[in-house]
């Protein structure tokens, strides 16, 4: 069975907007819960530009399995260390970047990413690392320690055509590789209601961490019921 992650991010995205107290990320996860979600993602930014710490103590609380996505710093540690969510996917972070751009370079800071999960795993965290769907770091990945890898299928979804095709024979290959090493795999990242066709070709997928996509299609599959119930309380206007 293929679990979902639904990201809810995007939702904190609104609310920030007017630093107001509504959408809540809490109410869509509950929602999301209630319709068959296996889990719920929420990335804890060090500019704090959505998701909030209160957003994240909450979460934990809250939803069955929340996975807190994190960049590998003392501050994220000792957050996870303290609300201990189900489980950490440490990704790479940029100040300017509108989302997370790369995969972690596990190759280039081995020693650093394998004391991340000894830290998160004596808290009895599950971790997993974001990472491309690259030999070398698949590789890393496993001497790591982690439970997981969170394949990045940005490339593969920004792609289209021949490129597309390669990049997704790119997540086919690095699945195989990461399971004979015995991770288990994830996947995210731009994946949406028409690229989903070919992940499902992909083999040994555990969960899929979905967010951009599915926060955008519920403000139109809901739309039409937030305009009717305003136009409902106007209606009493004499
Ligand atoms: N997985 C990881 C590690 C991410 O950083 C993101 C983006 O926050 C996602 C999944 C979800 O990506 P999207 O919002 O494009 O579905």
């Amino acid at each position: 069975m293929l679990n979902l992650g639904v990201n809810v991010d995007h939702v904190a995205t609104v609310r920030q907007a007017r630093l107001a107290t509504l959408p809540s990320p809490l109410q869509a996860a509950a929602l999301a819960e209630e319709v068959g979600a296996w889990g719920i993602t929420a990335h804890l930014r060090e500019d704090r530009r959505h998701i909030q710490d209160a957003d994240i103590e909450a979460l934990a609380k809250q939803v069955k399995r929340l996975n807190m996505e994190m960049a590998v710093t003392d501050e994220m540690i000792s957050i996870a260390s303290r609300v201990v969510p189900h489980s950490c996917c440490l990704v790479p972070e940029k100040r300017k970047e509108l989302t997370t751009e790369g995969g972690l370079d596990v190759v280039g800071q081995p020693a650093r990413i394998s004391d991340a999960v000894k830290a998160l795993h004596d808290r009895g965290i599950v971790v997993s690392l974001f990472i491309d769907p690259d030999e070398a770091q698949i590789k890393a990945a496993a001497k790591s320690g982690a439970d997981y890898i969170e394949m990045h299928t940005g490339a593969y979804s920004n792609a289209s055509g021949a490129r597309q095709m390669a990049e997704l024979e790119r997540l086919r290959k690095g699945s195989e590789l990461a399971t004979r090493l015995g991770l288990r795999v994830n996947a995210g990242h731009g994946i949406d209601y028409l690229n989903m066709k070919g992940i499902l070709t992909v083999p040994h997928l555990n969960e899929l961490n979905i967010g951009h996509s599915i926060i955008g299609r519920a403000v139109m599959v809901g739309m039409r019921q937030a305009v009717a119930e305003m136009l409902e309380l106007m209606a009493a206007y004499e």
